[in-house]
């Protein structure tokens, strides 16, 4: 795993899964924890498998100091290979044996933030994927579940909170300032999904009762400053309880559930049994210091989490191939509870859009690069590479693609099913697949199962490309559809998908034309199928691909006037949306590959017209105007691009912004003056869809205003931000002096800062705001080295890295990819330098590079030599390592 650097790296593939030669029934670990040198002591009741032929005992481990291993109590012999404890001749006979193993490990000295870790003088555990070897040596895969008892002991002044999974059943004192606490969980679980924290926490509490008629006790902890800071994760998280359980009957099994927050962590959060562990980013928000966007993000990640209780911890995964079963299905819940959270119709649809948007700028992209891989890949060299957004997001996209086959209904009954079946179980996505097509007998997932269990063997985003047909004479439009997908590294050739195509027909005025619903939900099956429409008196606009149903690139060739009746007249606004980009899109993409200078005005007159027409709309609302009249991102033009020349895009994107920010001036005015008051904070859809169009406003008027000399807008906006009553007003405002350069922005970052200095969640944004501004003749990166020698610079706080450095290599094209290479000189070092403390977060970074083959010279020669220069030192990570080989691998 992860701090393995020397020895040929092991490829894990998913057809040599073979069950445990052993389960664990029981373990009752004691800790005496203490941050330079904690003990461990961990006695487990094991049992041969009779499944499989007899065999030695192979114990996980790493980084451990092994000091007494003991079977039925007496001394053993034992050997190390290849990390592993490897114990024979043990005990035969059905009762099993009892094992006991003492090893300590080094909290403090845990820079990679797996196994046992300490933050800020608090003691956390991070175990999944394979972070309990980092504890103990145990057989560390998620398909061996066990009974554990916990006892912790610590320094009582230092650590008066001592917090593992289940229930809390004994405490007290012990000599010397020492304290205990016994925690038992009622739940067997596998080994990823334990967890303990010990520190010096406070919580809020809530006490609920379930529709069932249980009694539960909900927990927040968090550092004592930020106890202003958790109130809105706990709404989330009750409301996560009421709606698992009024939406599919999944009730919370637990006596007392409780999150806890950390500012060290990998990745956002983690669904231990019954003791969450959180990014403080995804716990932590008042209207002060937190966004709009901040506060979503904080409801769906408890949501997340919350919802693995059933979907992960009840049941699990047979190994981490299948980790989409969890993952995949869990993103589905969580989107859909947001969904439902939502009042309003428009804002689910608000919700979808960004959904997508995040699939489409993110998961397309992996499908056709260097990393791509199925929903459940065939192999892996570091597990830790695989939490995707393949996984996670294209794996949810599959899970929702079940629901629309079977619908609604259909799709509760099944996942009952699932869970009556499978309880307790390790399973795997053939498992869940199953149960859903099971419980509908009749639908059509059932029909073509096999078929539609493509989506999680194959890689690579299919293109559906649509022709249409319309006949006068015989008053008929047929719809031709043809699918495809381009080969993946290991995967040349593919087979047709089942691909669900909602679809409509507007008439030449733009209204819906009554079609047989069948067709209105078509099914594609075959690589090409033609549909026929009768009694059609004119050609019609296709609304093909509605609400996104199915994560699918869609060509049509749309005539100008086409997309421009869809954005003005489509019923369903997932369409709406994507006219308004496909318009943009187009002007961008011909801007970018015209030859000769960019052109200042890629926009042309009719496409201004509609985008003022929707901005001015009296009935849309401002979340969805917002979204219509953002362009399409460079990440996003550049993926459409056969050759990519970052800085022609940025400067195309920048033109298009400009010209907006110009023609719509008056509008800008009138869109600020008509949201500007979004009455007291609230983070509701409605209102945060105001103070997003606000947002905007503001930012295209301060582009406006270097035009135009203007220093009015500018004065505004400061004044704003100085007046803010929450944190969306003042960083929008911010953010508009920061991305149009204007001057005043330097006097609003330093009163930013002084004025957040002690909130380091706010100060994340206020590094992050400035390593993604928009270059203006190679400023960002000069500005990033700055901020990395800035005092409240810290590169091993991942949340800080990120701020700075991934904000700069990863949403900052226009200033990464530089003529002089500076920018991957950049990468390549930061790669190195966090791969010695902190291989996970190196990986993540290291694959920033993903898409240099797309890349234009100079750019593509200067990355390739960035990632060799990587990939040639000899003491990389094995996550490292799988990123660097994977992108110079020539397919
Ligand atoms: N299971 C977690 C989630 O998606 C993901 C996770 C949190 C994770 N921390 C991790 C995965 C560390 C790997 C390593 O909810
Ligand atoms: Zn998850």
């Amino acid at each position: 795993m992860s701090s393995l650097r020397e020895g040929p790296t092991t490829v894990v593939r998913r057809e040599d899964y073979a069950p445990p030669a052993y389960w664990i029934d029981t373990v009752e670990l004691t800790f005496d924890l203490d941050p330079a040198k904690t003990r461990v002591l961990n006695k487990m009741h094991l049992r041969r498998n009779a499944q499989v032929p007899a065999q030695p005992l192979r114990l996980d481990g790493e980084d451990l100091n092994l000091a007494r291993v003991l079977v039925n109590g007496a001394g053993c012999s034992f050997k190390m290979d290849d990390g592993q404890l490897v114990l024979d001749n043990l005990p035969e006979g059905e009762q099993g044996f009892d094992l006991e193993i003492f090893t300590t490990c080094m909290p403090e000295k845990n820079s990679q933030l797996m196994g046992l870790y300490v933050s800020q003088g608090t003691f956390f555990t991070q175990c999944e994927a394979e972070g309990f070897r980092r504890i103990t040596y145990f057989l560390d895969r998620p398909d061996v579940m066990a009974s554990y008892t916990v006892t912790l002991r610590a320094d009582k002044a230092r650590y008066p909170v001592l917090l593992s999974n289940g229930n809390l059943v004994e405490q007290g004192e012990l000599d010397a300032g020492r304290h205990f606490a016994k925690w038992v969980d009622p739940h067997k679980k596998p080994s990823y999904l334990f967890a303990l924290v010990a520190g010096n926490l406070v919580a809020r509490e809530q006490r609920i009762v379930s529709r069932s008629g249980n009694e539960h006790l909900l927990q927040v902890y968090v550092r004592p400053g930020d106890m202003d800071k958790t109130e809105h994760a706990m709404n989330s998280l009750i409301a996560s309880v009421v709606w698992d359980e009024a939406r599919f009957g999944l009730p919370l099994d637990l006596e007392r559930f409780m999150i806890v927050a950390t500012s060290d962590f990998n990745m956002g959060a983690m669904e231990n049994k019954g003791l969450n562990i959180f990014n403080t980013k995804y716990v932590l928000a008042n209207s002060a210091t937190a966004t709009d966007t901040d506060f979503a993000n904080i409801e769906s990640v408890v949501g997340h989490e919350y919802f693995h209780n059933w979907s992960g911890n009840r049941v699990t995964c047979r190994d981490w191939f299948q980790l989409s079963l969890k993952e995949g299905l869990t993103v589905f819940r969580d989107q859909e509870f947001s969904m439902d959270l939502c009042a309003e119709p428009s804002a689910r649809a608000v919700k979808r859009i960004e959904d997508v948007r995040v699939l489409r700028t993110a998961q397309f992209p992996e499908d056709a690069g260097p990393m791509a891989h199925p929903v459940r890949p065939d192999s892996y060299v570091e597990i830790n590479n695989f939490y995707t957004v393949t996984v996670y997001e294209k794996g949810a996209e599959v899970v929702r693609m079940m629901q629309t086959l079977v619908g609604r209904d259909g799709f509760a009954k099944g996942l009952a099913l699932y869970f009556q079946r499978h309880d307790g179980q390790a399973v795997t996505c053939d498992d869940f697949a199953q149960a859903i097509a099971d419980a509908n007998p009749d639908s059509e997932l059932a029909r073509r199962l096999p078929q539609f269990k493509r989506w999680y063997s194959q890689a690579g985003t299919p293109r559906v490309r649509a022709e249409g047909h319309f006949d006068a004479a015989q008053r008929r439009y047929t719809l031709t559809l043809t699918q495809s997908c381009v080969p993946t590294p290991g995967q040349p050739a593919k087979q047709p998908f089942v691909i669900p195509m909602a679809l409509g027909l507007l008439d030449a005025q733009g209204r819906e034309i009554a079609i047989d619903p069948a067709q209105a939900r078509h099914v594609l099956a075959e690589a090409s199928e033609t549909l026929s429409f009768e009694n059609i008196d004119a050609e019609p606009v296709p609304s093909l691909l509605r609400g996104f149903s199915a994560p699918v690139v869609l060509d049509f060739d749309y005539t100008d006037a086409q997309l421009l009746s869809l954005l003005a007249h489509d019923t369903d606004p997932f369409n709406r949306w994507e006219a308004g980009q496909r318009l943009t899109l187009r002007r961008a993409l011909a801007a970018i590959q015209d030859s000769g200078p960019v052109n200042p005005a890629p926009l042309d007159a009719a496409a201004i017209e509609a985008l003022r027409a929707v901005l001015r709309h009296d009935t849309l609302d401002a979340a969805f105007k917002e979204l219509v009249l953002t362009l399409p991102s460079e990440t996003y033009m550049a993926e459409q691009l056969p050759v990519v020349d970052p800085q022609r895009i940025h400067a195309v994107r920048e033109a298009m912004r400009s010209q907006l920010a110009e023609a719509l001036h008056d509008d800008w005015v009138w869109a600020f003056e008509a949201h500007a008051d979004s009455g007291a904070y609230r983070p509701d859809p409605v209102s945060a869809g105001r103070r997003a169009l606000t947002g905007m406003a503001l930012g295209m008027l301060c582009i406006a205003a270097r035009t135009r000399h203007d220093p009015v807008w500018p004065g505004k906006t400061y004044q704003r931000f100085k007046d803010a009553h929450n944190m969306t007003d003042r960083f929008n405002a911010l953010s508009a002096l920061v991305v149009s350069g204007h001057a005043l922005a330097r006097e609003a970052l330093d009163r930013f800062h002084t004025l957040f200095q002690h909130e380091a969640l706010v100060i994340d944004k206020w590094f992050a705001l400035q390593a993604a501004a928009p270059d203006h003749g190679g400023n960002v990166l000069p500005l990033v080295r700055q901020l990395m020698a800035h005092p409240d610079f810290q590169l091993r706080n991942p949340n800080r890295a990120r701020s700075v450095i991934f904000s700069y290599c990863n949403a900052n094209p226009g200033a990464f990819h530089r003529a002089d290479a500076a920018g991957y000189v950049f990468w390549r070092e930061r790669v190195l330098e966090i791969d010695r403390f902190n291989p996970q977060v190196a990986a993540r970074l290291a694959r920033a590079l993903d898409r240099w083959k797309k890349l234009a010279e100079p750019y593509r020669s200067a990355a390739r030599e960035a990632i060799a220069r990587v990939a040639a030192q000899t003491d990389l990570s094995n996550d490292v390592r799988e990123v660097v080989t994977r992108a110079l691998a020539d397919e």
